[in-house]
């Protein structure tokens, strides 16, 4: 059973991984809670700035390639378990760039479950590795359908690949060396902090700056939104409850054709910015499609449901709604991000 033990968070400074930490950090005080993060492009630690002080929590930079660095850091914190984010996440840089998607989704990956083996060897059972996965392994559906967790791998992206990549590596240690492993699969979550590479943190500073807001294609591709405290809400509920090897999917039910999402955003931007109604939809720009753009990602999350009680809390709109609120409150978070300022500090902080 789990109890009051360390848990290394992978990933914690970025935006799924944010909302994981904070929920740990003030749901559970007797977790002492490391936050091992190598502060990318996506990783914020000002996205934490609410918990940073709490007695539970730590901070440790550090890139999950280096495996020699990973593990000493198994050997010196003898951590419970592992909640495993930390992962390239932006299926347009994959495809710039696929390499940096191998090293740090795959051999990242890898390091973390040898680390894990080598530390949790003889008492597998008291130890939980929690990888935190992508509906995207499945590949894309067309107009009818859902992903379950029997649905076969069918990645299409760099991105998609590596992740499936990791799953695969995940499974096999749990099949070969007896290692206590859960995987979930979610799909497209939004909420704050959430990097303005991403659709729509992305079309909200575009909008609120009266810049174009780029649709790929025809704007037909139907993504399944969650907001990202259910997100880390589904991942508590599999952490503590799942059984060892087991997988769930978590997903919204809530699938919006992309241009149906960014009219939708531009009707409440238009709204909370005081716009003529129909303004804000004038820069909708259509631009060249993604490469190998999956159609339609939809998420059956049944088993979610029916085996861990764990349904999404928010109704699509409201939560657009609290998000849109979040992003227009917090113009420093938001220019310091796209200015690139808060690396800069942070890499003095850091001397890298
Ligand atoms: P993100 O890009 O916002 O954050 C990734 C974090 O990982 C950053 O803080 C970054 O600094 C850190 N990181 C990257 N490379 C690292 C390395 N080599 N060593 C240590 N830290 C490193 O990502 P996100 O959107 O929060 O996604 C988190 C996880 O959830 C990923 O594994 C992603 O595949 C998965 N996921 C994301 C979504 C989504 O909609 N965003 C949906 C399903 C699953
Ligand atoms: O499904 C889960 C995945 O969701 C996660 O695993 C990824 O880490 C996460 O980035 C997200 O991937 P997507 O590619 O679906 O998200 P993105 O926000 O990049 O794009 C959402 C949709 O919007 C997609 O169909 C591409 C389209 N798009 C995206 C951008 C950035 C546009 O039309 N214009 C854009 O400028």
């Amino acid at each position: 059973m789990i109890n009051s033990k360390t848990i290394i968070i992978t990933g914690g400074a970025g935006f799924i991984g944010s909302h994981v930490v904070r929920r740990f950090v003030n749901n559970y005080p007797d977790y002492k809670i490391i936050n091992l993060d190598n502060l990318t492009y996506a990783g914020n630690l000002a996205n934490l700035t609410d918990i940073q002080d709490a007695p539970n929590y730590s901070f440790q930079k550090g890139d999950i390639t280096d495996a020699v660095f990973i593990d000493a850091l198994f050997e010196k914190e003898k951590p419970y378990a592992v909640i495993h984010l930390a992962a390239e996440s932006h299926v347009d840089r994959s495809i710039s760039n696929p390499m940096e998607f191998v090293m740090t989704n795959v051999i990242g990956t890898v390091n973390l479950l040898n680390a894990a083996r080598k530390s949790w060897e003889g008492d597998y059972i008291n130890h939980r590795f929690y990888h935190v996965s992508t509906d995207e392994v499945y590949g894309a559906l067309g107009e009818s359908g859902m992903f379950t967790e029997e649905t076969s791998y069918d990645p299409h992206s760099p991105y998609s690949a590596s992740k499936a990549s990791s799953d695969h590596f995940v499974r096999a240690y749990h099949d070969t060396y007896g290692l206590d492993v859960v995987i979930s699969n979610c799909s497209n979550n939004y909420g704050s902090h959430h990097f303005p590479e991403k659709l729509i943190p992305l079309a909200i500073n575009n909008i609120k700056n009266n810049k174009p807001v780029p649709v790929y294609g025809k704007g037909e591709n139907v993504r399944d939104w969650l907001w990202v405290e259910d997100h880390a809400r589904a991942i508590d509920v599999i952490f503590h409850k799942a059984k060892a090897g087991d997988t769930y999917n978590i997903g919204g039910h809530n699938e919006w054709k992309n241009i149906d999402l960014i009219r939708l955003l531009c009707e409440i931007l238009d709204q909370k910015l005081g716009r003529e109604s129909g303004a804000s939809a004038k820069l909708i720009t259509f631009v060249t499609d993604r490469a190998g753009h999956d159609l339609r990602y939809a998420i059956d999350s049944t088993k979610l449901q029916n085996e861990l009680d764990w349904v999404p809390s928010l109704q699509f709109e409201e939560g657009l709604e609290k998000t849109v609120d979040w992003y227009l409150q917090n113009e420093e978070w938001l220019e310091n991000v796209t200015s690139g300022n808060y690396q800069d500090y942070y890499k003095n902080q850091y001397n890298s």
